[in-house]
Formats: structure tokens, C-alpha cells, sequence
């Protein structure tokens, strides 16, 4: 059974990120909390557009208990940020999204904050990891497979007018070693 959030030491609790992105430029990846929800919301709607996130949905990612969500942070405020589900009955995390600003890319953000959500999800005693990613988006395809997840699945209709999603999976060990890829 998933432990409450109190009995087990969070990827938030265990350590912070730290990146130098240029001379002046620290970045930080850490566990997000409600204030952030203000800079979260900029990167949705800078980098999701119409599919963004509302306000709602990034609350309750913030809120609930079985979800959170990770923010890459300079001192310029959030650049990017990612969130997740961890779901005890399926024993399985799930990427809700990543995402970071197109002048902070190619710099292994991205990496960054997938591998803070897997962190979170091993805190958690999950291993099994899923993502939805649209068929079209070939950036976040690449970082993902360079991540070790395999497309196993194709979601017809899965977005907003009609388009297509990959379902997208990995499994590790508590290690955070890879160990088994499904067929695709
Ligand atoms: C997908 C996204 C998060 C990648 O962020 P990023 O910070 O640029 O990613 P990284 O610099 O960590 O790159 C990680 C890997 O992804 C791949 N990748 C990322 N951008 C790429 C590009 N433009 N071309 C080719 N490969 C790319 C590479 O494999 C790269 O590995 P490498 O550094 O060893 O070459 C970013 O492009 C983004 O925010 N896109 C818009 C939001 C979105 O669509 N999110 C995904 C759906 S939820």
C-alpha cells in the first residue's frame, strides 16, 4: 500500500537540484509547492497553448496527496516544470506533463525534471512509470525514449481535435536501474 506522504522522504525532502546555467544563473529543481502555482501557469501557457493546463488541474496536482509536481527555477522565477500521479491501486506513476521555456531548452532541463518526477515516484514505492505524448511531438518523443520509455500503445483521439497520443512506458528497478521494456 502507497505510504501517506509523511512516512516516506519525498524527492523534495531528500535533496534539491542544483544546475549552473550560466555566469549569473542558478537553477534549482525542487518540489513544487501552491505559491508556485502562478509561474506554473505561465509555463502552460507558454509551452502548451491551447492543451495547457487550467488552473483547476494544476491546483489539484499541487494538493492532493497521489499527485505533485517538480519546477526547474533561476532566478529570473520558473522555467520549467513537470507533474505526476502515483497511483497505489495500479502501483503505477504517471507523467501528467514537462515542460520548459524555449530559451531554457537543449541544456538537459527537460532530462532534469523527468528524472525529479522518477525520483518521486521511487520515494513513493512505484516503478512502473506511464506517459500520454502526442504522436506529432517529436522533441518530447526523443527525450522520453532517450529516457529509457518505449511506445507501447496508440491513443486515437486522445487530444483536443482529434489527435493521436502514444502511451509511452518504463519499468525500473528500486534502484532506479531499467529492467524490463514491454513489446511494443
Ligand atoms: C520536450 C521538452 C520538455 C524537452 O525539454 P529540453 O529541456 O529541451 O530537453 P533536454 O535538453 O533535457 O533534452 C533531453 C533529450 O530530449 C531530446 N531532445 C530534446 N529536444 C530536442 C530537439 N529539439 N531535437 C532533438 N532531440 C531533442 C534529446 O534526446 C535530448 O537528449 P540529449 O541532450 O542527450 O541530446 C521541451 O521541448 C518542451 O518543453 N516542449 C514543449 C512542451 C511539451 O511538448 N512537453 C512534452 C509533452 S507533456
Amino acid at each position: 500500500m502507497l505510504k501517506t506522504q509523511t512516512e516516506y522522504k519525498t524527492f523534495g525532502e531528500r535533496e534539491s537540484t542544483y544546475l549552473r546555467t550560466s555566469m549569473t544563473n542558478i537553477m534549482k529543481i525542487r518540489l513544487a509547492t501552491p505559491e508556485d502555482l502562478e509561474g506554473m501557469m505561465r509555463i502552460e501557457d507558454l509551452c502548451f497553448g491551447d492543451e495547457r493546463f487550467d488552473s483547476e488541474t494544476v491546483r489539484a496536482y499541487l494538493a492532493r496527496k497521489d499527485a505533485f509536481a517538480v519546477v526547474a527555477v533561476t532566478n529570473e522565477g520558473i522555467v520549467g516544470s513537470a507533474m505526476g500521479t502515483a497511483s497505489a491501486r495500479l502501483r503505477c506513476g504517471r507523467i501528467g506533463s514537462v515542460a520548459v521555456l524555449r530559451d531554457h531548452r537543449g541544456m538537459g532541463l527537460g532530462n532534469k525534471l523527468l528524472e525529479a518526477c522518477e525520483m518521486e515516484f521511487r520515494a513513493r514505492g512505484i516503478t512502473h512509470f506511464l506517459l500520454e505524448v502526442a504522436v506529432e511531438n517529436v522533441d518530447a518523443i526523443k527525450l522520453y525514449e532517450a529516457n529509457g520509455y518505449r511506445i507501447n500503445d496508440v491513443i486515437g483521439g486522445y487530444y483536443s481535435r482529434g489527435k493521436d497520443a502514444y502511451l509511452m512506458e518504463k519499468d525500473v528497478t528500486m534502484e532506479g536501474r531499467r529492467v524490463r521494456i514491454r513489446p511494443s
